[in-house]
């Protein structure tokens, strides 16, 4: 069995015991003002550093005591021990019997923090020269005049990380080249991508790890054929398909010799650092995303290196633990406050729960623990305007993470200073609540949030944010004792799928329960 399994499970450990035993006594009503006028120093003890960016934790609903049980949970759990396999290239996928390896992307030499790790790793020898070639090929596109745009063709992994983070540090793009990305199978998407293209001034990136999945497939081949429909003979699909992936013979059976590929020690959730981040890579530039890695990397040093009470990864993990275990809250809102990170939610959606979203430990057991929540999120301070009364009035608790960035590369000193102040009178709000003698009017108050501060928003400080998220994410998984690095719960609706489209046609409802019968024929028939 591997390696992984051998670990504590954060569900039997004693410090689990005794956080039970608090979260049923008084700390279930601590109150987060009243913890404020009792501890002058909190706001200070509370936030913590890392590169590129500020937390303040102190809006929480927990204590010293509280954080210390949870610290020695994670000791207890041997967190420190299951991170060094991770960089160390132990098969901590244990169900795939993979390597985790997206730290060695942004690793300019072997860490020193894991000095034995480099027998164990693909050594840097072999990660630069892919690294190097989709640089270089990115510095191609972004010099040769004729290509205005830039499609991503993909979904999941092979989207939402390059799409947020293009959207993310559009500032700093190319100003001749158009980013696009389809990703649904709806005819819409790669339609309204294609109206904007034409053969000759398009590159195409069919960007899967795996090259099987069926809406990037069916929007490959549309692609295709549109492009040698208008006139692509005169411009060679070599030149104008490119395929990120890690089946490289099955992007030649497709027809593509251009290929950046990558190994399947990269999930396509924290794919972003290989060849599927080129549309990045084109739109940024060599020295620029060389800074996005470097800011991760950062991070990674941060999380390898820092106390595991300073260690915000490990704290922002553990307060999803007392928050998801203990106060039994179902939900997170993501709420970044810059219109940049718009996407950020949805990128943390599969992050957190592809990875997180389990019902079983490594050994196969079942969980009696709840796992990931729930992740939403908008930008703020539109979510202001679609849900916070939720937030502030509903019975239901829901944790709130602002994040906001102290400079917004696109200016516009007043329109920041605005949107800072909703930040923080949001925050604010949760926590202190307001009383009033019309009940309809009272807001409970007490309602924990989190506060991240960006320096300001560049391709380091965003990658530093990312590979924040991805250990958080890591370190969630290892406490609970699951396996975050598989996703086998998306294969049956794919199989489903499948064999429902192979009836629509026929209508042959054999075998098909009543309803979807039912539907097929209405909507098929
Ligand atoms: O179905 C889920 C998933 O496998 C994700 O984990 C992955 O990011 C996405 O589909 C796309 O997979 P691929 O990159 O192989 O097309």
């Amino acid at each position: 069995m591997s390696d992984a399994s051998r670990y504590p499970r954060c569900d039997q450990t004693p410090s689990w015991l005794a956080l039970s035993a608090c979260a049923k006594g008084p700390m279930r009503q601590q109150d987060i003002r009243q913890a404020f006028v009792s501890d002058p120093d909190r706001a200070r003890r509370f936030t913590l550093r890392a590169p590129h960016l500020l937390a303040d934790l102190s809006k929480n609903l927990w204590n010293d005591t509280i954080r210390s049980l949870l610290v020695a949970l994670a000791r207890e759990c041997r967190i420190e021990a299951q991170r060094e396999a991770m960089w160390q290239g132990q098969a901590i996928n244990t169900t795939e019997h993979r390597s985790v390896g997206h730290v060695w992307l942004r690793s300019p030499e072997p860490m020193t923090e894991f000095p034995d790790a480099a027998t164990r790793v693909p050594s840097l020898a072999e990660i630069i020269p892919q690294r190097e070639a989709m640089l270089e090929f990115a510095e191609q596109v972004r010099a040769d005049g004729q290509i205005l745009n830039v499609v991503n063709i993909g979904i999941g992994g092979s989207d939402l990380g390059s799409q947020m983070a293009c959207g993310a540090l559009q500032p700093f793009s190319h100003p001749r080249l158009k980013l696009h990305f389809a990703s649904n199978v709806d005819h819409h998407e790669i339609h309204r991508v294609l109206e904007q293209c034409s053969p000759g001034n398009t590159l195409f990136l069919i960007s899967s790890k795996t090259f099987t999945s069926a809406e990037t497939m069916a929007n490959a081949h549309t692609a295709r054929q549109w492009f040698l429909a208008q006139g692509g003979e005169h411009h060679p699909l070599s030149r104008h398909f490119v395929a990120l992936t890690a089946n490289a013979q099955a992007a030649r059976d497709f027809g593509i010799e251009t290929i950046f590929g990558f190994w399947d020690w990269v999930g396509g959730r924290f794919s972003v650092w290989s060849a599927a981040g080129l549309p990045l890579a084109i739109a940024l530039g060599r020295t620029q995303f060389l800074e996005f890695l470097a800011g991760a990397h950062a991070m990674d040093r941060h999380f390898a290196g820092a106390p595991l009470q300073e260690n915000l990864p490990v704290q922002l993990a553990l307060l999803d633990i007392w928050y998801r275990n203990f106060h039994e809250f179902d939900t997170r809102c993501i709420a970044p406050y810059l219109s940049q990170l718009q996407r950020l939610p949805a990128y943390l959606q599969q992050l957190e729960m592809e990875s997180n979203g389990k019902g079983v430990d490594h050994l196969g057991h079942p969980l009696e623990m709840a796992t990931s929540p729930v992740i939403f999120g908008e930008p703020g301070t539109n979510c202001q305007h679609a849900y916070f009364q939720m937030l502030h009035q509903a019975s239901t608790v829901i944790p709130v993470e602002i994040i906001a960035c102290r400079e917004n590369p696109s200016g516009g000193p007043l329109h920041h200073r605005q949107l800072l102040s909703n930040a923080l009178a949001q925050a604010r709000a949760l926590m202190l609540g307001q009383d009033d003698a019309d009940p309809h009017r009272r807001c409970p108050g007490n309602r924990p949030s989190s506060f991240v501060v960006l320096d300001t928003l560049r391709p380091d400080s965003l990658g530093a944010l990312l590979a924040l998220y991805e250990h958080r994410t890591f370190v969630c998984g290892a406490l609970w004792g699951i396996n975050s690095f598989d996703q086998w719960g998306v294969q049956l609706g794919k199989v489903l799928a499948r064999d429902i489209e192979s009836r629509w046609d026929s209508l042959d409802a054999t075998g098909l329960d009543a309803s979807t019968a039912n539907l097929l024929r209405h909507i098929a028939g």
